[in-house]
């Protein structure tokens, strides 16, 4: 829309920058000039929106479209022809060649360098997009894991440098894979130098933060603040005896939450997130992006100030890094996951989002041998926009929260608190005959809530299965991590794999010796990346080769798997069988997968019926992708093995893997 205030304020900047050294050549400066022609009208708006109402507004802002334009002279020239690809091909991120590992740089390989010489390893898995977990600079002490980041530029010399990010970041791109790197918005370190400052009296700083002199206000807040570490960190201010003031620290006490009712925040931030896109980097990960803005007599998570923030940040990428993708980490009540991917068609905000239901109800599931939950919840989700995916996954380094709605257990009939408790007891060592051995992560004695920590092998029963020597035990746990990873392999969205799972590394209880994690037992689902257990991929019949190798299988074939593109495509099916859950993977070519996966541990049948439904070409027969063999039959109805699941396609789409990769097709 033409505004003639706007657009002579958009053409004094352009002119002024056109000049500006050093010169950009014409082309190049075209597309500055486009992209951020296109975006300025939203740009302000939702700027104004924020910021409108103070004096200092128009002064800001111009800085912020200064950053813009510094930002994009100094993206390299191979970062901005990626960006014109991909501007080209709006599908390049649904596609489902991409498989993700997260991983803890220190954990993994020690450092920056040790993981550049482990790429083949995750080459030989499949995976070709890895999450390196926070690496910048951050206290030696306690720093959540490097969720307290008290450098934004400088990586911690411990894992190598910034100049080694960008050599890793070129090599990926050689061998068109992707890097994820944290962007920790909500807080900083109160190492941060802007802590420092702020602590030392300097008024500029302080603004920077939430810092109250008494309790009046804070006590305010806390009536509706929910606590999100209430054992290890409670309530959500600390008291800063160097200032005699109390700082709002909603996560640890060390985390200072940044005040982004001041635009000299925002823009800082955006400058940061501007750096940080310019090493390289294709996909943010924006860390706790719920918590953006703070409004008294609210929960102070998912306001609309912070989707407005993020839909600016957006906006401000997209003038200068096209290619790069945001994933939010929002881990909150289902339906207000999805409002990250924008509301409205027009709406550009995160492009990824963290399935949390999804990752929630499969452990549900395992729990109860039922699959009606995740059926009922993942039914009600609405689609999200197209052109946005998910992230699958089955655990990542925190812990793992029931956060589905009560309604929807009791539209099963049962009674949503003792379903929970259930839950977390079978996870925690609470319920007899249960094999998984998982830990409560903050119980709040409070309401009786508790979040779960485990790695998916020991959840699963593989720890305990092991300490057995049961042969029965065993092979459940691996059909059990299996089957687990053959979903989120083939749910619609990009599956993300935690470091070690492929493996199946158990919980690593070290983490209790070092009192700067011991209050945190996350950590027991962070272990060590174990070289000499992953040589046993190679040897037969170790549990690490079954579990890596069926890994291997699942992801060799979703790259072969054009229907698991995501496209919008997944559509649940209805299944009489309470036990088995089914959806539909499909494409407008007439590819199909069905998916049909059994959580109990026993056998189960469903009807054959499900086949013709779908419109499988039983005529010609088909084929579970995985086992390469027709599904069992007993008349008409299909056999599940305990936990066995089915990737079901028409045999005409079918062609045999050998060792994880396609045979070639015969000529006839
Ligand atoms: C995110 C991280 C988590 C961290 C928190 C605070 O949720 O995943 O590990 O504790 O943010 O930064």
């Amino acid at each position: 829309m033409y505004d003639a205030q706007q657009h002579n304020i958009l053409n004094k900047l352009l002119d002024r920058y056109q000049k500006q050294p050093p010169q950009l050549n014409v082309e190049v400066f075209r597309d500055f000039n486009t992209r951020l022609s296109a975006n300025f009208g939203i740009i302000t708006e939702l700027y104004q929106s924020l910021y409108g109402h103070r004096n200092d507004h128009p002064k800001y802002f111009l800085e912020l479209i200064d950053v813009l334009f510094k930002a994009f002279q100094q993206r390299h020239p191979s970062l901005r022809n990626q960006d014109k690809s991909r501007e080209k091909d709006p599908h390049w991120l649904l596609n489902q060649k991409w498989v993700g590992m997260m991983l803890y740089p220190e954990h993994f390989a020690k450092d920056l360098s040790g993981f550049s010489e482990k790429l083949d390893y995750l080459q030989e898995l499949g995976v070709n997009w890895v999450h390196l977990m926070p690496l910048l600079m951050s206290p030696s002490n306690e720093s959540d894991g490097g969720y307290a980041v008290s450098d934004y530029r400088k990586v911690d010399p411990k894992f190598g440098s910034m100049a080694q990010i960008r050599t890793l970041a070129k090599k990926f791109r050689d061998r068109d894979m992707l890097l994820t790197l944290d962007l920790v918005l909500n807080h900083t370190s109160d190492e941060h130098e802007w802590a420092k400052k702020a602590k030392k009296g300097d008024k500029q700083y302080q603004d920077y933060y939430y810092i109250f002199p008494d309790r009046q206000i804070p006590d305010q807040f806390e009536t509706s603040m929910p606590e999100i570490f209430p054992v290890s960190a409670p309530g959500n201010f600390t008291y800063v005896e160097s200032l005699e003031k109390w700082v709002m620290t909603v996560f640890h006490q060390y985390q200072w939450d940044l005040n982004y009712r001041n635009p000299q925040v925002l823009c800082e931030m955006i400058d940061v997130l501007l750096f940080l896109a310019n090493q390289g980097v294709d996909l943010l990960r924006l860390d706790a992006p719920a918590f953006l803005w703070k409004e008294m007599g609210t929960s102070c998570q998912n306001l609309p100030k912070a989707h407005q923030i993020l839909k600016l940040m957006k906006r401000c990428a997209e003038v200068v890094a096209p290619g790069v993708k945001f994933i939010a980490e929002a881990i909150v009540a289902p339906l207000e996951i999805m409002k990250y991917f924008g509301e409205h068609p027009d709406d550009h905000e995160c492009e990824i989002a963290y399935h949390a239901p999804l990752m929630a109800l499969i452990w549900e599931a395992i729990a109860t041998g039922e699959a009606r939950l995740l059926n009922k919840v993942i039914q009600n989700l609405p689609q999200k926009p197209w052109g946005t995916t998910w992230i699958n996954y089955a655990r990542c380094h925190d812990d793992i929260g029931l956060g589905f709605d009560d309604i929807y257990i009791y539209e099963l009939g049962l009674d949503a608190k003792l379903h929970r408790a259930y839950i977390l007891d079978y996870y925690t060592g609470k319920f007899e005959g249960s094999p998984a051995k998982g830990a409560p992560f903050m119980f709040n004695p409070k309401n009786g809530d508790a979040r779960i920590s485990g790695t998916l092998a020991s959840l699963s029963g593989l720890e305990t299965a092991l300490k057995s020597k049961s042969k029965q035990a065993i092979e459940d746990a691996i059909k059990k991590i299996t089957l687990v990873h053959s979903i989120i392999m083939s749910f619609g969205g990009l599956p993300l794999i935690y470091s070690g799972d492929e493996i199946g590394l158990l919980n690593d209880y070290s983490y209790l010796k070092d009192p700067a994690k011991a209050y945190d037992n996350r950590w027991m689902h962070r272990p060590m990346m174990d070289w000499k257990a992953a040589e046993k991929r190679k040897k037969d019949r170790a549990v690490e080769k079954q579990i890596f190798s069926a890994l291997q299988k699942l992801i060799a074939i979703r790259k072969e798997s054009p229907e698991w593109a995501d496209h919008n495509n997944t559509t649940l099916s209805y299944c009489e069988n309470k036990h088995i859950f089914t959806y539909l993977r499909w494409n407008e070519l007439g590819r199909k997968t069905l998916v049909m996966a059994n959580f109990h541990s026993s056998v189960q049948y469903i009807k054959k019926d499900i086949l013709y439904r779908h419109g499988f070409d039983m005529d010609r027969g088909v084929v579970d992708k995985f086992s390469g063999k027709a599904p069992t039959y007993l008349k008409e109805l299909v056999a599940f093995q305990p936990f066995q699941f089915y990737w079901i396609t028409n045999k005409k789409h079918y062609t045999p893997m050998v060792k994880g990769r396609k045979r070639p097709k015969s000529k006839k």
